[in-house]
């Protein structure tokens, strides 16, 4: 009898095409795992349609029609227990959560952050990269804590800023390599390769000392 696939659950509030790279990774046998829900605080969200087109079951909360965010948190976070999911991933979710919400999903949530963490915590990042001069951008895979991306960085994309670069074109560029980020460092997630341990990322049983580089395809790879 083979072993059931690790059991994911994504979050995502927009387009989703980090969503779409996970997908389609796992649709070419490089990510054994089975995406229990997609959900999301935007009914209209594309990843909503993406998951729909993919038959995996989706769940669209409001916001809007709960008191505080903590009760909106504490009803998502129970309604992706139930579906079964142990991993979660957030994939363009554009909410924070709450400390006490999240806290029974520590260690087995990560978040896709376009920017070199901890560099631009929060929004605007390739602006904010652009607007300091930066020669470098990129982005950051890391492990969900209560404070604002500010989780173990587990690895990064990371790519040159050249002249003449606008927020848009910094944005498109980076696209590629977050997908290719994410559903590597959830392999390694669900493979159990990367670990949670003593409130830090612990990498093959060693403590994750820096963050992994995409670029060095042996620790990311699909081997
Ligand atoms: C991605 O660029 C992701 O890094 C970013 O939102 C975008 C979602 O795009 N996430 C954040 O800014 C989280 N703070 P997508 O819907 O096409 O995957």
């Amino acid at each position: 009898m083979t072993a059931p696939l690790p059991r994911v659950a994504v979050l995502a509030s927009g387009r989703g095409s980090n969503l779409a790279a996970l997908l389609d990774v796992r649709a070419r046998g490089e990510l054994p795992v089975d995406f229990a829900l997609v959900g999301s605080d935007k009914a209209t969200a594309g990843a909503l349609r993406l998951a729909e087109a993919a038959g995996i079951p989706t769940l669209a909360l409001d916001p809007r029609s709960y008191p505080d965010r903590r009760a909106f948190d504490l009803d998502l976070f129970a309604r992706i227990t139930a579906s079964g999911a142990e991993w979660l991933v957030l994939a363009g979710f554009m909410r924070i959560l709450d400390g006490e919400a999240l806290a029974p999903w520590v260690g087995r949530m990560i978040n896709i952050h376009p920017s070199l963490l901890p560099k631009y915590r929060g929004l605007h990042t390739h602006r904010r990269a652009l607007e300091a001069g930066d020669r470098e951008h990129g982005a950051s895979v890391h492990f969900v804590t209560a404070e604002l991306d500010g989780g173990p960085v587990i690895a990064q994309a990371r790519l040159a800023i050249e002249a003449g670069d606008d927020e848009h074109q910094l944005a498109q560029r980076l696209l590629p390599l977050e997908h290719q980020l994410l559903p590597a460092v959830l392999r390694l997630l669900t493979s159990q390769r990367l670990q949670w341990n003593d409130h830090a990322a612990q990498f093959d049983g060693q403590p994750l000392l820096a963050p992994l580089d995409l670029g060095d395809h042996s620790l990311l790879s699909a081997e």
